[in-house]
């Protein structure tokens, strides 16, 4: 693929990094390449960061035809700049396209695409502890036509975001609402996806949350009600009896790339990990009978992050001792360790740029 090279003539101020805010600040440039039908994927570009100009007809408007990925760069303590299992995120977009009927993006020239951006910008790619590069893949369907059907033409695109830490807990454990009202995906539908609809979906119970002084939302099955499926952004794993259980992959849970890793690394220090299907019953009586020892969510942007207060069902339960569980730490460090090449990738996940 050859990808063509417009510099900006007006690069912007580099962010205070010491106080870094997750997605708010966006780098000079962005990768861009449009598709139609009969003609495919063409027009590789950089460009400076910009507005896009759409007709208000685009399909993504108004069916919500729109996919994401979101990933990272780390600037190594080595200052060697690594990428994290990229090609799981590439091939993870192509599954949520085929659900939406997307054209799917070559893998190899999703990681040209990524690798010459990443390079180009490298200097936005912050150096402190807990910061990094966020890289935010986008697929969009632009055709000008208001029926319910399949578009005709797209755009993809690839925007960068100098972060720190997701929630603004950090590490620190926080405090799940049990979410029994709203769904946020089923099983058939979109949930093993990353499509915006799905995290339009999600709103209501984030506010519902934060109204009542919670700060993520514990999604439960949208069929039974009964059943766990993710935590806010994150999929979620419970320690219970030296056991670690995470909800298996229905089709209404998205497959994270950190649930895969932490899985494979607990795995890897001997311990056991079973993915089933976990009721709010199980967790009740295991956050009633102390047998719940941790709680934590895995995702790209937040990493890890313990949860330290569970209520279920009118009872408030304070996990383990309420604060950053041992397992949880050592998970941060170990994930990190690798992303930061502070430790041996034994996994064989980082791509160097
Ligand atoms: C991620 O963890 O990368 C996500 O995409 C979660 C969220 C920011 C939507």
């Amino acid at each position: 693929m050859n990808i063509s090279i417009t510099k900006t003539t007006a690069p912007k101020a580099k962010p205070d990094w010491h106080t870094l805010k997750f997605g708010n600040t966006f780098t000079d440039h962005m990768f861009m390449m449009d598709y139609e039908e009969g003609r495919g994927w063409h027009d590789a570009r950089i460009v400076p960061y910009q507005n896009i100009s759409l007709d208000p007809a685009s399909c993504v408007f108004h069916y919500a035809v729109e996919i994401f990925e979101g990933m990272k760069a780390y600037y190594g303590v080595d200052g060697k700049i690594r990428l994290f299992r990229p090609e799981m995120n590439a091939n993870r977009m192509n599954r949520s396209g085929a659900r939406l009927c997307m054209p799917e993006f070559p893998v190899a020239d999703f990681m040209q695409a990524l690798k010459t951006l990443v390079e180009l910008e490298k200097d936005w790619i912050p150096t402190l502890p807990d910061t990094s590069l966020y890289i935010r893949p986008v697929m969009i369907a632009t055709e000008p036509h208001l029926g319910v059907s399949i578009s005709k033409s797209y755009l993809f695109y690839i925007m960068l975001s100098p972060v720190g830490a997701y929630y603004p807990e950090g590490l620190n454990p926080v405090k799940i609402f049990v979410e029994d009202e709203y769904v946020r995906a089923v099983k058939g539908g979109t949930g093993f996806t990353k499509c915006g609809g799905n995290y339009a979906a999600s709103l209501i119970g984030q506010k519902k949350a934060h109204d009542l002084g919670y700060s993520q939302v514990l999604w439960l099955d949208g069929e039974h009600h009964q059943y766990i499926d993710e935590v806010g952004t994150m999929n979620v794993m419970f320690k219970i009896n030296g056991e670690v259980v995470t909800p298996e992959l229905t089709g209404a849970i998205l497959p994270g790339v950190t649930r895969d890793s932490v899985i494979h690394m607990l795995k890897s220090w001997g311990m056991k990990v079973t993915e089933r299907r976990i009721s709010l019953e199980e967790l009740h009586r295991a956050a009633a009978d102390g047998s719940l020892e941790e709680a934590f969510g895995t995702g790209t942007a937040a990493v890890i992050s313990p949860i330290g207060n569970l209520d279920i069902a009118g009872h408030s339960y304070t996990v383990g001792d309420g604060g950053i569980g041992q397992l949880s730490q050592k998970l941060y460090d170990s994930l990190t360790g690798i992303q930061w090449g502070k430790l041996k990738d034994e996994f064989g996940w980082t791509v160097e740029l």
